[in-house]
């Protein structure tokens, strides 16, 4: 069947500018690509000035500064001073390390309007474990900083079997530190997630307790401080609508200029994906094969295309397809409906089996660092 897309896509109301791969820590959940140590060089200034305004242009509203760690670009008040004057929402998406006091405050003077700061865990052990770093001090003073300079503060900490076990201390010290948000995403298995899969993935029960704590929360908190629990598409059985639709509202720009739709498409096989050097973002937006490949529903083949839920739904993630079925044009094998379904669940048993398991763990934790993105990628 030849794909079908819409004539015209609405715009690409959030950009995220992912400034940069190269990262103070090393986390064994990030969402970079794995061979991230192998891609080309990061565009410069000029580059991302000319994308901010032609995203702006194109009405693009939001602009996540990601990374990697964005605060290692010298050029980011720049950035955020232009993304300003263009009438962007900016919001840094930081794990803190380079945050000072004089890097807040000429960040707050060039127009930032939000800080996302992540943690990866309540106690200094299992954050500076997780991160492979000794960060957790220096985030309590991030937090402090941001909360001075009056940004709205979002926490951000990604949730697995090895921590999800402390939502209660995690939300009791957002709380503490003066957090307006927390978001508890619950880890989604791609890229270094992908890798560390079977260390990393709850029990059933470690989710549906931290689920009830996180709602006990809420109830003692009145609404002090909203908290987001996104629980792990695995246990879901039924597929998200990831990124709201493919090319329906989300772009990303990757730190070498490559635009994708979501930010681990670059995995997928024999899917060409446009540069911003190359290109225009107008048109890369609208009319490259990349973008196309996946809009609306004329791509689906079964169980998705006479699936009652697949306009809600637009058939789940495409990467999630690829790394389960080895096929991009899959049903979300998350949805029970899905003929590798039994791939997740299979998944699934091994993490109840591990999660009742005593004693060292046979497979090693990955940590994300150059040199291992240089061996996966070899
Ligand atoms: Fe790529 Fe879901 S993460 S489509």
């Amino acid at each position: 069947m030849t794909p079908a897309a819409p004539a015209q896509p609405g715009p690409p109301l959030w950009l995220l500018a992912e400034l940069t791969h190269r990262c103070p820590l090393h986390c064994v959940f990030c969402y970079n690509p794995v061979d991230y140590a192998t891609q080309p060089d990061e565009l410069g200034t000029e580059d991302w000035l000319r994308v901010l305004r032609e995203a702006r242009a194109l009405g693009a509203v939001q602009l996540g500064l990601s990374g990697g760690e964005p605060l290692l670009r010298e050029d980011l008040e720049a950035l955020v001073a232009e993304a300003r004057r263009l009438g962007f929402y900016s919001n840094l998406l930081t794990s803190g390390v380079g945050l000072t006091e004089a890097r807040a405050a000429a960040l707050k003077d060039a127009g930032l309007d939000h800080v996302q700061l992540s943690f990866q865990d309540s106690t200094p052990q299992m954050n500076d474990f997780l991160s492979h770093t000794r960060t957790f001090e220096l985030k309590q003073r991030v937090a402090a900083t941001i909360r001075a300079q009056g940004w709205p503060m979002v926490m951000n900490v990604v949730l697995h079997r090895l921590n999800i076990d402390h939502v209660d201390r995690i939300i009791g010290m957002a709380h503490a530190l003066g957090a307006e948000y927390l978001e508890l995403a619950n880890t989604q298995y791609y890229s270094w997630a992908w890798v560390n899969r079977d260390q990393l993935l709850p029990t059933r029960e470690q989710l549906r307790r931290a689920e009830a704590v996180t709602e006990a929360w809420r109830a003692r908190l009145d609404g002090a401080m909203r908290i987001f629990f996104v629980a792990p598409d695995y246990h879901e059985g039924r597929p998200k609508k990831c990124v709201n639709g493919w090319g329906s509202m989300f772009l990303t720009v990757a730190p070498d200029g490559t635009a994708l739709p979501c930010h681990t498409a670059r995995m997928l096989p024999g899917l060409p994906f446009p540069n911003v050097r190359a290109h225009g973002l107008a048109a890369i937006w609208r009319d490259s094969e990349g973008f196309q490949r996946f809009r609306g529903t004329g791509w689906m083949k079964e169980p998705c295309r006479s699936c009652a839920q697949r306009e809600e739904d637009l058939g789940g993630c495409r990467c999630q397809a690829w790394l389960l079925a080895q096929d991009a044009s899959a049903a979300d094998p998350v949805c029970v409906k899905s003929p590798h379904h039994g791939r997740v669940q299979a998944a699934l048993q091994r993490a109840e089996a591990a999660g009742a398991a005593a004693g060292p763990r046979e497979q090693p934790l990955v940590f994300r660092s150059p040199a291992e993105s240089r061996r996966l990628a070899a």
